[in-house]
């Protein structure tokens, strides 16, 4: 990675007394003045998976400091194990090495270590102290944040999970260094995501970017991952249990989740899902009289420049789609309710999109 070692910066989750830093800038991880301050007590459980903890799990525990009862414990990598069964095994472990209220939860990993071992804490012994250490780009811009926690049913994606927010997030730039080049794909997605829903400007400039951003360019990705926290740091702040604004989040993500869930977690990343659910959506919303076919365009070109998918798995039939996504969180009564876009830069939530609408725009859009 090409490295200018910026110094590290700071944003600010704003939750009243709940409000947390997201520190990010490279070579966070070994050093004590990131994550100390962030312990509850002495009780530390660090929660990674096979992948990530021969590469960065030991640099985690420098940065730790001495004095402190830490534990570890490594789970099987992947998407196929966000399941309850998992989260036991992190309960499970902290009960046997006899951890109290006061213990600290790390989790070292992208968005699917974070996601279970947010979840863990928020029900252990009604709520613990957890620290967000993410290692993916896409937990790094995303899932790290906000306080979404949860893990996979077999019916849906998420569906078993709770709102609780991390006391720290630290994105040590670092470790993309190692990441492969499709999950760094897969995290762009969710950066394009930031640009198309909130920030026009944003939008234009990751599409000057985007061969420094997968060229791993230091400088570009710190300023990526900068501008795509503060943006959900803000839409957190205004909306931290998705009453409203926040739900312009899951742009691509109502087709996303229907791809992960019908092909089987794990066979799509999920930002690959979602880039071409954004695609999906944005030719929707073009169906629905508010993209031009250039704004279209502009959106399958950044998508296909971050390389992701572009077409719909073969095998999803209209059906499978619909009756996937009729189970979607976000549907209130028996409204589909999915996020669309005027304009590039400007999404809206929509719960009106007649079926039959929507049922042509899947049965036309391109399958691979
Ligand atoms: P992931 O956690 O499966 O990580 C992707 C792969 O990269 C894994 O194989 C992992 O072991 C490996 N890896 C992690 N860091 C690495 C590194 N530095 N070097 C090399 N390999 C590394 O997937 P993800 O894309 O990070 O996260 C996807 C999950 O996040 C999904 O379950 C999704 O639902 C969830 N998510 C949650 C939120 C939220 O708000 N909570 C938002 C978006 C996505
Ligand atoms: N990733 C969507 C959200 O955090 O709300």
């Amino acid at each position: 990675m090409n490295d200018s070692r910026k110094a590290p910066s700071t944003l600010e989750v704003a939750l009243g007394s709940r409000s947390y830093p997201i520190h990010i800038g490279p070579g966070l991880l070994g050093d004590p003045r990131w994550l100390a301050p962030h312990l509850a007590g002495r009780q530390v459980m660090v929660v990674t998976n096979e992948t990530v903890a021969p590469r960065y799990l030991a640099r985690l525990r420098q940065g730790l400091g001495d004095d402190l009862d830490v534990r570890e414990l490594v789970l099987p990598d992947g998407e196929a194990t966000k399941t309850l069964a998992s989260v036991e095994r992190i309960w499970d472990t902290l009960l046997a090495a006899g951890f109290n209220r006061r213990c600290t939860l790390i989790a070292l990993g992208g968005g699917v270590i974070g996601d279970m071992v947010g979840f863990a804490a928020a029900c252990y012994q009604r709520g613990v102290a957890f620290v967000q250490v993410p290692t993916t780009l896409l937990a790094q811009v995303d899932s790290s944040v906000g306080g979404k926690t949860g893990v996979n049913h077999p019916r849906g994606k998420n569906m078993i999970g709770a709102f609780w927010q991390p006391r720290a997030v630290l994105v040590d730039t670092d470790t993309l260094a190692t990441l492969p080049a499709r999950e760094l794909s897969a995290g762009l997605a969710e950066v394009i995501k930031y640009g198309l829903i909130r920030d026009a400007d944003f939008l234009a400039w990751l599409e000057a970017q985007m061969d420094a951003l997968r060229g791993l360019d230091a400088a570009a990705l710190t300023r990526a991952i900068e501008c795509s926290c503060a943006l959900k740091a803000e839409i957190v702040a205004e909306d931290e249990t998705e009453q409203g604004v926040r739900a312009l989040l899951n742009l691509g993500h109502t087709f996303g989740h229907a791809i992960e869930a019908h092909q089987g977690y794990g066979h799509w990343l999920h930002g690959e899902a979602v880039g071409t659910g954004m695609l999906m959506a944005a030719e929707l919303s073009r169906r629905l009289g508010w993209l031009s076919d250039a704004e279209v365009a502009r959106t399958r070109a950044i998508i296909e420049a971050a390389g992701l998918p572009l077409a719909a798995p073969a095998d999803m039939s209209v059906d499978d789609f619909l009756a996937i996504m009729r189970l979607d969180k976000k549907n209130l009564d028996s409204r589909l309710r999915l996020i669309l876009l005027h304009t590039l830069g400007e999404a809206c939530i929509h719960d009106a999109t007649p079926t039959e609408t929507l049922a042509a725009l899947i049965e036309a859009f391109p399958r691979r």
